[in-house]
């Protein structure tokens, strides 16, 4: 394994294994993004994974997100996406279930992926807590979009805000505007007008500043599990990686 893929995966103090180690849930919450290389995984062992990670009680529904189409998806380059995801297009940051409900896990296993673009951001948002807090006030931000395929309408919410799971940690929920032809997302800031563009276009660059963000180069197997409130997430425009192609599911 690469040596810097380890180094920059520490600096995120991310965590990568050959196996899924036993304890995952609990490294999960020191290390809240794990690379797992070389697995072999049916859609079955990615559910029972998904529900072994889950702090909820209760039924499967309980403890993995079911959308209409069940709790795998699958990601798949669509040339007649009407949606942005599947798309070539990149997506910028955002973190998953915002106009649902929001998971605290992300499990994405990786089927196929070659040749350039296509490439997972993940950005550490309680990192960039701690370094933007005494910049910018806690502004409410809105969000929307039109439903057009598993989501969509509107929420509010404020920047900063504890860590479910753990509380004394702070993170932040901003996303990205997603300004496209293919079911665009759109942004607004409860500031004055001025204000609120140099915030938008400040903390927008700071999420790709490396000392923050990871970019993973997919490979065939890699499972990775991020937390989806520490990080926002977004992905590189696939250029050639076309065939890339993926599973994900998310824990409640
Ligand atoms: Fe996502």
């Amino acid at each position: 394994m690469k040596k810097d893929f380890k180094r920059s995966l520490s600096i995120m103090k991310s965590k990568v294994f050959d196996f899924i180690p036993n304890n995952l849930k609990e490294i999960l919450l020191n290390d809240p993004l794990v690379v797992i290389k070389n697995q072999n995984l049916f859609d079955h062992d990615l559910i029972n994974l998904a529900a072994s990670l889950s702090f909820k009680q209760g039924e499967l529904r309980d403890k993995v997100l079911h959308w209409d189409f069940g709790p795998v998806m699958k990601m798949n380059f669509d040339p007649q996406a009407r949606n942005y995801l599947f798309s070539e297009e990149k997506v910028p940051f955002h973190w998953d279930g915002a106009f649902y409900q929001e998971p605290q896990f992300l499990i994405f296993y990786c089927l196929q992926s070659e040749g350039e673009g296509g490439e997972t951001l993940f950005s550490n948002s309680n990192l960039l807590y701690e370094d933007v807090k005494d910049t910018y006030p806690n502004f409410k931000l809105t969000y929307h979009t039109e439903k057009k395929v598993h989501y969509g309408g509107s929420f509010s919410t404020q920047l900063y805000k504890a860590h479910p799971l753990k509380p004394h940690e702070m993170i932040l929920r901003f996303a990205e505007k997603v300004e496209t032809e293919k079911n665009p997302v759109t942004l607004e800031i409860n500031a004055d007008e001025k204000e609120a563009s140099r915030f938008y276009s400040e903390l927008s660059q700071k999420l790709y500043d490396t000392k923050y963000c990871y970019q993973h180069k997919w490979q065939k197997g890699d499972l990775l599990i991020a937390d989806n409130f520490t990080f926002l997430h977004g992905r590189n425009a696939l250029k050639t990686n076309k065939e890339r192609s993926f599973k994900r599911v998310q824990v409640l």
